[in-house]
């Protein structure tokens, strides 16, 4: 199991798609599963708020490529492979999603602390990071397929977000 998982706007959705192409393997994205086989315990700021144990009920011996952020808080026999994007250019990408200031801020603040990275070392044997600021959608998936094989990973700082 190859799990893709980084903050929203990271590009999972997209990478996880050409990634489940390029290497023939199939794809769930938790945001659809969830609302399919409603396994949500309700509602936070308009996002659906995920039953944990039921996701990972639902995950069990699959086999391919699973992609969602809460995935980073979840332990599972896979390789994490994290999304990284730039506070900066996050910020960019997810402007047209019409956030409220707070939840663009609490995004592009848990990129900048590295949440995802800090919970999927925690919870997957293996974990890398892959940098995709500045990148295409094809080109990020060039380079996780380039880093699965090669057993690299990029390490990133983000911290003088918050000086600026
Ligand atoms: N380097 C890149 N890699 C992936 N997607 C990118 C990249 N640059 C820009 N994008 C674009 O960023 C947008 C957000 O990507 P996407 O919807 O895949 O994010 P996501 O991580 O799945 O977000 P969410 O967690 O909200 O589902 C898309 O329009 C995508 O095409
Ligand atoms: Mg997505």
């Amino acid at each position: 199991m190859i799990v893709v998982t980084g903050v929203p706007g990271t590009g999972k959705t997209a990478v996880a798609r050409l990634l489940s192409k390029r290497l023939s393997l199939a794809l769930i994205e938790v945001n659809s599963l969830v609302r399919k086989k409603k396994l949500h315990t309700g509602r936070e700021n308009g996002s659906l708020v995920v039953d944990m144990k039921k996701l990972a009920t639902e995950l069990r011996g699959f086999d391919g490529i699973v992609e969602g952020h809460v995935l980073c808080e979840l332990k599972l026999p896979a390789t994490a492979v994290v999304l990284r994007t730039s506070p900066r250019a996050l910020k960019r990408r997810l402007a047209p999603r019409r956030y409220s200031r707070q939840k663009l801020s609490d995004n592009v603040e848990a990129e900048a602390l590295d949440y995802c990275a800090i919970n999927a070392k925690q919870n997957y044997k293996k974990m890398i990071q892959v940098n995709t600021t500045g990148l295409t959608a094809r080109q990020s998936t060039a380079k996780v397929i380039h880093y699965l094989k090669t057993r690299q990973s990029d390490s990133v700082d983000w911290s003088s977000y918050f000086l600026e």
